[in-house]
């Protein structure tokens, strides 16, 4: 049923420059932003880009900023915003065009990350792995990651300060905690977490959990504990001594 109508403005444009542009969007019972952006483009502007695919809040496609905050376009009805909604583009990946931004460097870091990596013992082994459930939960929870980069889009190092050379982001941070506090992975990541990783540009603001569609608790269970073991290794001062020895006899430390 036909409630009311909606300003709906859209950002449009390219690499080069674009603008806000106005459209008048009927409005429908349980309509969401997807909704009204997709009508804009089966009724007054074929040419709209816009990447979605579930439209269920399960394929972070649909990321977008809207009223300048990041959301899922397919999550948030258009109620919540009265009589006008403004729509962007996320600002921490460079545009591609209207609503769609390019990730790949997000996939690109992704990779940079070293896989889930069992012992020996276990790999050869033939019985099932056995696991404590507490483990298993905590480590559940970053599995939920839908990788839409809205924490990547919020989080000021990357948006604000464009430090994608030194800071992997929270979303690398969530995936690197998935393996480092799996009970089956042997593998340190710590030597890349205070590298290229760089987990030590994160102030710990928590706005990257704020936007999380998934609700992982991005900056309590995984960045601060990653923190943790960080500081246990690096700036523990009986660690720091042992490393200084082993480099003095020429032996590698991390
Ligand atoms: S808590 Fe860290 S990773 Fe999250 S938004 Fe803040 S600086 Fe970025
Ligand atoms: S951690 Fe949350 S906000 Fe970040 S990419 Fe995954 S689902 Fe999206
Ligand atoms: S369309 Fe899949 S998350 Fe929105």
């Amino acid at each position: 049923m036909e409630i009311s109508n909606f300003d709906l403005s859209i950002w449009r444009g390219d690499a080069n420059g674009g603008d806000l542009v106005s459209y008048r969007v009927p409005v429908r019972e349980g309509m969401v932003v997807l909704d009204a952006v997709l009508w804009v483009q089966a009724n007054m502007a074929s040419d709209l880009a816009v990447r979605w695919n579930c439209k269920a809040a399960k394929c972070g496609s649909c990321s977008a900023e809207i009223q300048g905050f990041p959301r899922l376009m397919c999550k948030t009805p258009i109620t919540e915003y009265g009589s006008q909604v403004t729509v962007g583009p996320m600002k921490a990946f460079p545009v591609i065009k209207d609503l769609v931004t390019d990730v790949s460097w997000n996939y690109k870091v992704n990779k940079e990350i070293p896989p889930f990596t069992p012992s020996e013992k276990d790999l050869a082994s033939s019985e099932p792995w056995r696991m404590q459930q507490q483990d298993v939960e905590r480590v559940m929870e970053f599995r939920k990651c839908i990788e839409c980069f809205l924490c990547q889009d919020v989080c000021h190092v990357l948006r604000a300060h464009d430090l994608k050379s030194a800071f992997y982001g929270p979303r690398s941070m969530v995936r690197i905690a998935s393996l480092e506090m799996h009970p089956k992975d042997v593998l340190d990541r710590r030597p890349l977490l205070k590298g290229n990783a760089g987990i030590g540009y994160c102030n710990v603001t928590k706005c990257c959990t704020e936007v999380c569609p998934e609700h992982i608790h991005i900056t309590d269970n995984a960045i601060i504990p990653l923190k943790e073991r960080m500081d246990d290794e690096y700036f523990d001062p009986i660690r720091s001594i042992v490393r200084l020895f082993r480099r003095k006899a020429g032996k590698p430390t991390a």
